[in-house]
C-alpha cells in the first residue's frame, strides 16, 4: 500500500491568508515551512489513486504529485474518488474543484453525506457540472476501496471506518448527534497485510479507536494543538483545544503519551498555525523524538 501525504495543517493552512501569528509569518519568510491542507493519497491499483478529505488546497496538491496528474487520454484521471474523514470545510470544500470531472464516487458516513447534501446542497449545486456518487463508509467490516482494480492479490485496500466522535461542523452544529459525524480511517492492504489508520480529527480517544491504533503498523493522528491552552492563550479563540473537538498532542489527556506505548509508526497532522511544531526549530520536536513519535511532512511517502 502506498500513502502519498498531500497535506499536513489544520483549517487555514499554513500560512492562512489573515494571519501574521509566528508560526504564519516565519512561512510566509521560508517556504519550505509552508503546509497545505491535511490531505493524503491513496494508491488501490496501478494508475489509480483515492484522495482523502477534498481540501481547499486540492488542485495544487494535485498538480504537486506527478502520480496524480491526468493523462494519457485528454481527460483521463488517475483519481478515482475521495474518502472522507468528516464534513468539516477544510476537508470537503475540494470537492467543488473537482467539478470537472465526468463524475466522482465520493465515500462517506451518512450523518456527512446529510450534512453536505442538505446543508451545504453540493449535489443539487453541483448537479449541472459532475454527477456525485455515493458510496457508504462501513463502520463494520471493510470494503475493497476501489471496487475494479484489485492489487496482486486480488483484493486491493480495503477501507472501514471507526467512529470517533459526535463533534459536528459549525454549519451544522444543531444537526442531530450521531458517532460516524468523525470518523478515523482504516486502509488495509490483504496483499502485506499491513495497515494505516488516518485520524486527522479526534475529540476523543475512545476504546474503538485505540484498540484501531494498537493494530495498525502506521497511524496518522490529530495534531492541531501542542497544549489544551494554546487556542487561548494565542487568542485564536475563546475555548481550549479539547473544546475545539482535537485532544492537545501534550500534557494530561494528550495524545503523545498513548501514541508513544504503540508498536505502529506514529506521526502527527492536522497541525494548526499556532502549533510550536510549524517551527522546525522548535523545542518540541526534541519532545516528540525521545517518544518515538514523528510529525508528518506534505509530500512524504509512505509504504506499508
Ligand atoms: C476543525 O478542524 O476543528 C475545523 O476545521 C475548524 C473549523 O473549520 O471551524
Ligand atoms: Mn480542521
Ligand atoms: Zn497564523
Amino acid at each position: 500500500m502506498l500513502l502519498q501525504v498531500l497535506g499536513t495543517a489544520a483549517g487555514g493552512g499554513i500560512p492562512q491568508w489573515n494571519c501574521a501569528c509566528p508560526g504564519c509569518s516565519g512561512a510566509r519568510a521560508c517556504p519550505e515551512r509552508r503546509r497545505r491542507h491535511a490531505s493524503l493519497a491513496v494508491r488501490t491499483g496501478e494508475g489509480r489513486w483515492y484522495l482523502v478529505n477534498a481540501t481547499p488546497d486540492i488542485g495544487d496538491q494535485i498538480e504537486a504529485h506527478p502520480a496524480l496528474h491526468p493523462g494519457p487520454g485528454p481527460r483521463q484521471t488517475p483519481i478515482a474518488g475521495v474518502v472522507l474523514t468528516d464534513a468539516e470545510l477544510d476537508h470537503t470544500l475540494g470537492i467543488a474543484r473537482l467539478r470537472e470531472a465526468d463524475g466522482l464516487e465520493i465515500l462517506a458516513t451518512a450523518p456527512v453525506r446529510r450534512a453536505l447534501e442538505e446543508r451545504l446542497r453540493l449535489g443539487e449545486v453541483l448537479g449541472p457540472y459532475t454527477t456525485l456518487t455515493w458510496r457508504e463508509l462501513p463502520l463494520s467490516g471493510a470494503l475493497p476501496l476501489s471496487g475494479d482494480t484489485a492489487g496482486p492479490s486480488g483484493h486491493g485496500v480495503r477501507i472501514s471506518a471507526v467512529p470517533v466522535s459526535a463533534k459536528r461542523p459549525r454549519y451544522a452544529a444543531d444537526a442531530p448527534e450521531d458517532d460516524a459525524w468523525v470518523v478515523a480511517l482504516r486502509l488495509y492492504d490483504p496483499a502485506t497485510g499491513k495497515s494505516a489508520l488516518y485520524a486527522p480529527a479526534v475529540a476523543v480517544w475512545s476504546e474503538a479507536l485505540h484498540r484501531a491504533a494498537a493494530e495498525a503498523d502506521c497511524v496518522l493522528v490529530d495534531g492541531t494543538f501542542w497544549d489544551d491552552e494554546e487556542p487561548r492563550r494565542t487568542g485564536i479563540s475563546s475555548r481550549t483545544a479539547t473544546g475545539m473537538g482535537h485532544l492537545p498532542i501534550d500534557g494530561p489527556g494528550g495524545t503523545a503519551g498513548i501514541l508513544a506505548t504503540l508498536s505502529a509508526r506514529c506521526l502527527y497532522t492536522h497541525l494548526n498555525n499556532t502549533n510550536p511544531l510549524v517551527d522546525p526549530a522548535a523545542a518540541q520536536h526534541k519532545q516528540l523524538a525521545r517518544l518515538g513519535v514523528e510529525v508528518a511532512d506534505d509530500k512524504m511517502v509512505i509504504e506499508l
